[in-house]
């Protein structure tokens, strides 16, 4: 009789731990918890005596598939409103840009989630938050950025770190000041890029929910010396840099993501081979959102194959957001990330695990199936991991496990 049970143990299942390329596939295997964190991994034919024995509770699974909980690393689910409005004027042949030059877009955003109560935000932001965890998702970084100014971009990571109370999952705020210029600021650039410097990044920090700062660096938004200026002030502090880069054009976003020490450059569509080069010395992960580049039609793709090529690590994630990715549906993006970018479905699945919590700087605590690791577990009802690529259908969950705890689904239903 070994001395200590472990709090649970789950058995009749395959493991895709994905601490290898190929996923770290174990069939036939078992996973422990105890105390929140995984205890033993490996194959049921390795376990030390009868899993009665070993555990005070025991979960058969019936023969499905097992991975780490998704971490969803670029997510703008805090917001008001919605932008139906932009969407027709899309399908109507207007560009991203255009309508954002002409005062819609992220700004019409800002105006609805100014005027949305902590309530409201919090209400509509749950929702999506338990959509993403239907998914799978116990991890998920959360961007302000619909503020632009203290007091509301505070608020959004006062609410956004306030969604853990609600949803059954971590959250990881994000400072997104520098979403966009608002209007107020557009000939006296630099007083907002102050503003940001001066009290939205001080401010955040004595707040305490924001662990990352991110900027979006392009022609409508912030310039690359503008970007550089905020990223290396947010990383002084000790914020994780990220930085949505070269996603309408090629600005050299994924070269500066490297100069300034970035965990991450997102979006990618106009990247060069020498943003490549950069990104993959520097070791900053790629973060692909075909979400983003599938509902703006985007004429160009992230260069996956160069990326794969140069070893950078890449990460999938929804960019969930009312205007450029409206998806919660975790299944249509990897599915995405393989139709529309070519990513592997071994690449797609370690994108929304193992790399993004790389990308998130939790690559010690989640995103594998290892001992020690959190105890953030999610069951698929499927024959072959692949298959939560290849269906754009409902989610396949069947059971959801946080800290070692079962907070969805049935026993091995
Ligand atoms: O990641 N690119 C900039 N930011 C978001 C879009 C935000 C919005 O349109 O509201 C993105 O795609
Ligand atoms: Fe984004």
């Amino acid at each position: 009789m070994p001395e200590t049970r472990w709090d649970r143990l789950w058995t009749d299942v395959h493991l895709a731990t994905m601490t290898d390329p190929s996923l770290g596939i174990v069939r036939n295997g078992a996973i422990a918890a105890s105390g929140g964190r995984v205890a033993w991994v490996g194959r049921a034919a390795d376990l030390a005596a009868p899993p009665e024995r070993l555990a005070s509770e025991v979960i058969p699974c019936g023969g499905a598939w097992l991975t780490p909980g998704f971490i969803d690393c670029h997510t703008h689910i805090v917001f008001g409103g919605d932008r139906t409005g932009d969407f027709r004027r899309r399908l109507r042949g207007e560009s991203y840009a255009e309508i954002a030059r002409a005062g819609g877009g992220i700004m019409s955003t800002v105006r609805a989630t100014r005027a949305a109560s902590d309530e409201d935000l919090t209400l509509r932001a749950a929702a999506r938050a338990g959509e993403l965890s239907a998914w799978g998702v116990t991890t998920i970084e959360v961007k302000s950025g619909y503020g632009l100014d203290l007091d509301t971009e505070l608020r959004m990571l006062d609410v956004a770190a306030g969604l853990a109370r609600s949803v059954t999952a971590d959250i990881s705020p994000t400072l997104l000041a520098a979403h966009t210029v608002p209007p107020g600021y557009a000939r006296r650039r630099d007083d907002y890029v102050r503003l940001v410097l001066n009290e939205m990044i001080p401010a955040a920090l004595d707040q305490g929910h924001a662990t990352a700062i991110d900027v979006f660096c392009e022609d409508i938004a912030f310039t690359p010396d503008e970007s550089r200026a905020i990223l290396e002030a947010g990383i002084e502090a000790g914020l994780h840099g990220r930085l949505h880069a070269d996603q309408l054009s090629d600005l050299g976003g994924g070269a500066l993501a490297a100069a300034v020490g970035a965990h991450s450059a997102d979006h990618l569509e106009y990247l060069s081979p020498d943003g490549v080069q950069a990104m993959a010395e520097a070791d900053v992960c790629a973060v692909l959102l075909p979400g983003a580049a599938y509902t703006l039609g985007a004429d160009r793709r992230p260069p996956v194959a160069t990326l794969r090529r140069a070893g950078v690590t890449m990460a999938l994630a929804t960019d969930a957001n009312p205007g450029s990715s409206p998806i919660t549906n975790v299944g249509m993006i990897l599915n995405l990330g393989c139709i529309l970018f070519g990513l592997t479905p071994e690449e797609a699945l370690l994108g929304f695990t193992a790399a993004a919590a790389r990308v998130l700087g939790l690559e010690r605590d989640r995103g594998t199936l290892e001992a020690g690791r959190r105890a953030d577990l999610a069951l698929w009802r499927v024959a072959d991991p692949a298959e939560l690529c290849y269906w754009m259908g409902a989610s396949p969950l069947t059971s959801l496990v946080k800290d070692g705890v079962p907070v969805r689904g049935s026993k091995g239903s």
